[in-house]
């Protein structure tokens, strides 16, 4: 841990980042030291550490047993839906892992390979990343949440050699059929796997075991149990540990790469100075090893920097009740916590008046931190009120891998602002700036950039496609990249993000396109037009609606054809997507050189106020989508 204070290293950070970083680099065991700190690629890309070799497994497990910590807990299994608690120490993990690893290898899996995970909050999830790792293998989690189409989107970019999933999750009390799910996605995928390694869950509620195809169906334990455990493949830090797909605007998402030194340094430097976080504690994000979130706070990050880390395999309510948080911190001693501010919102819903959380002892937690989504104020008071611990409202994306935005409790005794996500933390210069590219002043609202380089364990690149890396995210402002997100800062340096710019929502904390919303709806035959936006809704931060032109002469209800979309979403993307309306409208208000004016939309829904371009092509459009809105009970009261 670094003496210093937050302004002394985040100055030191932005002015002599080789200086920083590789300071930084020491905190982690290397096969090769690096000595090119921070090299630029012949595509202009930046690398950080590209001569050092090292391995992430390593990291996270065999190096904790070289010290002698082999017998602590790495791994706390919490399941309120199948009534299971499960302990894991280093050396549990890194046996299984390593077994895993030589079953993978013995199926043909080798360094540079790829392997697509889509399995329930299982342990055996967990140590598919790890056996990747230790391989030098690229895994790709897909969330178990999406839809077959999706699994198959990522299955023909990915191009696994080993796809490895379970026959079945569990949400709430629904059972998930995981390995029926994968069969769809293959039917409809181009590239096929040559194994599918799949962890039969023992029967639930009466679900039987999914028939397994001979040739290409390998059981999960059987493959483990046969196999002798291999040693970690010394990598590049320039080398792929995984690929993260993300929504983007479009139908297709991006395949954000993220490489093994600096994502490495970055995490463990996170733990300290971010999380405040010791070795040995236990540290627990209540999120999903499918998102970006799971992969750096489930496993990476607390497992590199020796910390007890937790699976939950349950929800904030109704596993059982919304006490289910606090019950999960006493049981385990939780000292740092992460999650989303819908949770939140979920929680405070059923249980209000907090009595839930009286039941049980939360001393050890030191702190909550918060990302995903905006914490709207109120929810960010009410769970300060509760817990009386800080809260920590922390901005970061896919693409980032670890937080951009936060108070870095570590190295800083600052207090959070409600609804701000706190300063840059080190390595991140972040600006507003203007259409034109011009940084702004305290209080002026524009586009969230940072000028490069970023820090290490940022996106490398998109898997195999530079071009579009620097195309969607370099190319608007010279020498900076574009987060997507809008944003104001204040006098001391407190940044407010406000939202995305582009067509990106957030549900749940869950991030879509609406984009690919449109595109799916637009594929309905009566269909002529949509538009998708995301409008505020009390739970899920933002939920999509749509707004729908028939063709010519169609006969078809309304509420029909909105049963049919909602299904088509659905089917498509995911329940998750929560895509629950789609409104007929007789046009849709558009600029005269026909851009939708999808955000004018939002506003008007969500009960702001909104300025109608000049170019707009016909103004008393906008009434009509009014009316319609306040017919199907949309419009926020004080719409203008
Ligand atoms: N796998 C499969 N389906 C899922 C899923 C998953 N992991 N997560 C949600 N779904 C399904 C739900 O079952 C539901 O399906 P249904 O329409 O058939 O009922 C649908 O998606 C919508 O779910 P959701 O919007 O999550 O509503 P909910 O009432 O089921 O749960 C919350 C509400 C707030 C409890 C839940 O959204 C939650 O825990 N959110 C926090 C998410 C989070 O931590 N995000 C941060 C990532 S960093
Ligand atoms: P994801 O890539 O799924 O993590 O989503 C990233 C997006 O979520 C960001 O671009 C933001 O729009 C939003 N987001 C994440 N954390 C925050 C936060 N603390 N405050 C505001 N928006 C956030």
């Amino acid at each position: 841990m670094d003496t210093k204070n937050y302004d002394e290293l985040y100055k030191e950070s932005i002015h002599h980042p080789v200086h920083f970083w590789n300071r930084q680099a020491n905190h982690i065991h290397w096969y090769k030291f690096p000595h090119q700190t921070l090299v630029q690629n012949a595509n202009g890309l930046y690398n950080w550490f590209a001569d050092g070799e090292l391995n992430t497994c390593y990291l996270a497990l065999d190096d904790h047993i070289q010290k002698g910590n082999g017998n602590q807990t790495a791994l706390i299994y919490d399941s309120p839906v199948t009534k299971t608690i499960k302990q894991y120490s280093f050396k549990d993990l890194r046996n299984s892992v390593a077994k895993l690893a030589g079953g993978l290898r013995k199926l043909g899996v080798e360094k540079g390979d790829t392997v697509v995970i889509y399995m329930p909050m299982i342990p055996q999830a967990v140590m598919a990343m790890l056996a990747c790792a230790r391989l030098g293998a690229v895994h790709s989690v897909v969330f178990g949440g999406f839809a077959p189409h999706e699994l198959a989107l990522r299955i023909d970019d990915a191009k696994p050699k080993v796809i490895i999933s379970a026959s079945y999750g569990i949400e709430f009390d629904k059972v998930l059929p995981y390995k029926p799910l994968l069969n769809k996605a293959l039917e409809e995928s181009t590239h096929q796997p040559n194994y599918c390694l799949i962890y039969q869950r023992h029967a639930f509620m009466g679900v039987g075991l999914p028939e397994m195809k001979p040739g290409l169906d390998i059981d999960f334990e059987t493959l483990i149990f046969e196999s002798e455990p291999v040693d970690c493949v010394p990598v590049l830090a320039t080398d792929p540990l995984y690929i993260l797909y993300t929504s983007g605007t479009t139908g297709k998402p991006k395949g954000i790469v993220r490489d093994n030194g600096g994502h490495a340094v970055a995490m463990k430097f996170s733990m300290d100075h971010i999380y405040n976080v010791r070795p040995g504690e236990v540290f627990w994000a209540a999120s999903d090893v499918g998102w970006v979130v799971g992969h750096s706070y489930i496993v990476y990050g607390p497992l590199i920097h020796g910390c007890t880390t937790l699976l939950y395999e349950g929800k904030p309510i109704k596993t059982p009740d919304a006490g289910a948080f606090w019950r999960v911190i006493e049981s385990h001693k939780v000292n740092v916590m992460f999650t989303a501010p819908t949770a939140i919102r979920a929680i405070k819903k059923e249980d209000p008046d907090g009595h839930l959380f009286k039941n049980y002892n939360t001393n050890s937690l030191r702190q909550l931190f918060l990302a995903g989504e905006r914490c709207d104020p109120p929810t960010y008071e009410w769970i300060y009120q509760l817990i009386r611990k800080p809260v920590i409202d922390h901005w970061w994306q896919t693409e980032s891998g670890w937080p951009m935005l936060s108070i870095m409790t570590g190295i800083d005794g600052s207090l959070p602002k409600s609804g701000s996500a706190g300063r840059p933390v080190c390595g991140y210069n972040i600006q507003i700036l203007s259409e034109e590219g011009q940084e702004l002043g305290a209080g002026q609202e524009g586009f969230v950039a940072i000028k490069l380089p970023l820090p290490p364990g940022t996106l490398k690149t998109l898997w195999k496609d530079d071009d579009g890396y620097k195309s969607n995210y370099l190319s608007t402002f010279d020498g900076y990249y574009i987060s997507g997100d809008g944003g104001t800062k204040d006098e001391d340096n407190y940044f407010f993000i406000m939202g995305r710019i582009d067509d990106v929502i957030n549900v749940s904390g869950h991030r879509l396109s609406t984009g690919e919303m449109e595109e799916i709806v637009a594929s309905h035959p009566a269909i002529a037009e949509c538009a998708v936006i995301g409008i505020e809704d009390e739970l899920r931060g933002q939920r999509p609606i749509g707004l729908v032109v028939l063709k010519d002469g169609q006969n078809i209800k309304p509420q029909d054809l909105e049963t049919t979309c909602c299904n088509l979403v659905r089917d498509k993307i995911g329940a998750i997507a929560y895509f629950k309306t789609a409104l007929v409208v007789k046009r849709l208000p558009k600029t005269r050189s026909g851009k939708i004016l999808r955000k004018a939309m939002r506003q008007l829904a969500d009960g702001k106020s909104f300025v109608l371009p000049s170019t707009i092509d016909d103004p008393l459009i906008m009434d009509e989508i009014k009316e319609k809105m306040a017919e199907a009970g949309l419009l926020k009261v004080n719409a203008s």
